[in-house]
């Protein structure tokens, strides 16, 4: 049975699909200064460990999607992207909910992230999800101008 979340815009949010990985690289390069080739979102969407979440209508255009690692009692949000065209609406909500949801059927416990102190939607996201930052890493980003931005760790427990 194929697991479904309803999403604002009428889109719902449903497991990413190996076919997805160009389209996946595609929206994750309008949201990162470094984007990751196709090849990387085939191997996360062939693991079982990486589970990836589409926000997608009826057609299956995709809007925007989550990408998480699991390991034993602990989960990390490896990136989360909206297509430009679609933010504001509160689907990279809608998938963080999904991720969060789907993440009280596994042995996880806790959930961590890492988001450039620069990134203010995103934070913002976060935090109304429950999330809190529990320490921070300078220098960690790189920037298109050189300089590099301080990373914040941030965790919530999970159910
Ligand atoms: C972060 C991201 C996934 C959020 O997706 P989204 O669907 O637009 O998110 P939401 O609509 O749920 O809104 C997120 C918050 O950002 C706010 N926001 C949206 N656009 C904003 C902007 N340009 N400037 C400031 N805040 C903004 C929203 O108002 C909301 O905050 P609120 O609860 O205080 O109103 C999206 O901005 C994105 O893809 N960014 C590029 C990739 C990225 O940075 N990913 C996170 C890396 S850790």
């Amino acid at each position: 049975m194929i697991k479904l979340w309803m999403a604002p815009a009428g889109l719902h949010i449903e497991p990413g699909k190996l076919a997805d990985a160009k389209e996946l690289a595609r929206i994750h390069a309008l949201g990162f200064y470094r984007g990751w080739p196709s090849g990387e979102f085939e191997s996360f969407l062939s693991d079982p460990n990486t589970p990836v979440y589409v926000a997608c209508d009826a057609r299956r255009r995709i809007a925007g999607f989550a990408l998480i690692r699991v390991v034993e009692d602990e989960a990390e949000l490896l990136t989360i992207a909206v297509d430009p065209k679609w933010r504001g609406k509160r689907i990279g909500q809608a998938l963080l909910k999904a991720v969060l949801d789907d993440l009280l059927t596994t042995p996880a416990r806790r959930m961590f992230l890492e988001v450039s102190e620069e990134n203010v939607p995103a934070i913002k996201l976060y935090q109304r999800e429950g999330f809190a930052t529990i320490s921070s890493r300078k220098g960690y980003y790189p920037k298109a101008d050189g300089s590099q931005a301080t990373a914040l760790v941030m965790a919530r427990d999970l159910g």
